[in-house]
């Protein structure tokens, strides 16, 4: 069979030798707070600004479809998360359904979507952490606290807080797991206190005109995608990250039940959240107010005159941001570990440390290049490349609960999926529609990534893939 082709048995998908397993420590609290935990960060934090710039008031729509469509995708996530918990999220899935040459390219589109992610979230983070100072008298010197794109020399507190989340990954996964569900408490009450006081400011004048770019996305004389759609594919950033806790399945005690209620719980939950959030921010001000804003929330309070709670707004975002990189940090290493275990990438990545259960190696590497490019990396760019991978990643899940319904209809599903045939297709249609809606560059750069994915595949990955060596992997 064509290597392209060859595909893992979902049978034994979670039989692995001793020394290359990761330990079950995970109950479904933990998971809902991973999954929020990842999901709202500097997508509704700093976003929602940017978003409401390409489409107006109508940014409102643009956050329905971007949570239609991942809505879609999560529902078919937990479907397959369900029936394959291993770690290694879509890769796994694509390697079991699609083939090695998908699960390939899936793999290497989640590394681009982890890694871009864990270093916007972290500029952002450094962002948020200088400003803070800033307002206790304290002034870092301007040449390590941004890039050579924005004059500077290195991000250093961007290379900090990676390394500072990289060790606590180190340490164990349970520990940081209980951390990460109490900075969730903060940064959701923040939000809350926030949809409290901008809430009942509605004014409806603040909604005209309601949309001022159209809804297909256009492109202007600056060159700039505008409209719903092209607002959709940015904002498209605040709610991913359900996404990574289909990584932790494999160090879930319970995966069949915990998975299911982690994944559906923490986007629905996340999108409740946002349409109050949007709602209230749109309503509270017009939209060219805060637009252009780095903290467009905590703007909107300060405007109402609500000096305190601006403070919690930014304040929160501080604490609670890390905890975003800590979910796709996690997701991140997970997807390398799988990788290198099937020798894909090279084996010795993927030794398990005996006294912490957690893939130490790994996580140092990771930690080592995400770091070097939060040090350099522009977080407008990186945020929508971030999405492409994103995007890929969501497709290739939609296509394996589809074929896997024509394929195997017996196969027991702990969770299935309703209407499937609607919602596999949507969540495919979306994804793509969302796709062609990003810019320009980053559809050139994506595709750019992906060439040398498949010559590194060619050349590396296809010769040494355990599967092929030994028949299963
Ligand atoms: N959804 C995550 C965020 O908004 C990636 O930061």
């Amino acid at each position: 069979m064509s290597s392209w082709l060859r595909r893992k048995d979902i049978d034994r998908i979670t039989v692995h030798e001793e020394g290359r397993r990761l330990a079950r420590t995970l109950g479904w609290p933990h998971l809902v707070a991973l999954g929020i935990g990842a999901i709202v960060g500097t997508g509704i934090y700093t976003l929602v600004g940017v978003a409401a710039n390409l489409a107006g008031p109508a940014v409102l729509l643009s956050f329905l479809v971007a949570g239609v469509v991942c809505a879609c995708a999560a529902l078919a996530y937990a479907e397959m998360s369900t029936m394959m918990p291993a770690a290694g999220s879509a890769y796994t899935y694509s390697y079991a359904v699609l083939g090695e040459g998908i699960a390939w390219i899936v793999g290497w589109s989640l590394i681009l979507e982890y890694s871009l992610v864990v270093s916007a979230v972290a500029v952002g983070w450094s962002g948020s952490a200088v400003e803070f100072l800033h307002g206790l008298g304290v002034a870092l010197p301007p040449s390590l606290v941004a890039g050579p794109h924005a004059g500077g020399l290195v991000n250093l507190p961007a290379v900090l807080i990676v390394f500072a989340v990289a060790g606590l990954l180190m340490l164990g996964t349970r520990e940081s797991a209980t951390l990460n569900a109490a900075l969730v408490v903060i940064k959701v009450l923040a939000l809350g206190v926030f949809v409290a006081i901008a809430l009942p400011r509605f004014d409806t004048a603040n909604l005209q005109p309601f949309m001022p770019y159209g809804f297909t996305e256009s492109t202007g004389p600056d060159g700039v995608k505008r409209g719903v759609m092209a607002a959709a594919a940015i904002i498209f950033f605040a709610f991913y990250g359900f996404d990574a806790i289909s990584t932790a399945a494999e160090e879930a005690k319970n995966p069949g039940r915990d998975l299911s209620i982690g994944i559906v719980g923490s986007m629905v939950g996340c999108t409740l959240i946002y349409v109050l959030v949007a709602l209230a921010a749109v309503g509270a001000m017009h939209y060219t107010a805060f637009a252009q804003s780095p903290a467009p929330l905590a703007l909107i309070m300060r405007e109402l005159g609500q000096g305190a709670a601006a403070k919690i707004v930014a304040g929160a975002a501080v604490v609670a941001l890390p905890t975003v990189l800590l979910a796709f940090f996690y997701g991140q290493s997970r997807v390398f570990f799988v990788m290198s275990r099937d020798g894909l990438l090279p084996r010795s990545l993927s030794k398990v440390n005996t006294r912490t259960g957690t893939p130490v190696a790994i996580t140092l590497f990771t930690a080592v290049i995400v770091a070097a490019l939060a040090g350099v990396a522009r977080l407008d760019e990186i945020a929508a490349l971030a999405n492409a991978g994103t995007l890929a990643a969501f497709v290739a899940v939609a296509a394996c609960l589809l074929v896997l319904r024509r394929r195997d209809p017996a196969r027991p599903r702990v969770f299935r999926t309703p209407a499937a045939w609607v919602v596999g297709p949507v969540a495919i249609v979306g994804c793509v529609y969302l796709f062609v809606s990003l810019p320009h560059r980053t559809q050139l750069w994506f595709l750019v990534w992906n060439a040398v994915g498949v010559v590194v595949y060619l050349a590396y990955a296809r010769r040494n893939s355990q599967l092929a060596k030994t028949g299963h992997a």
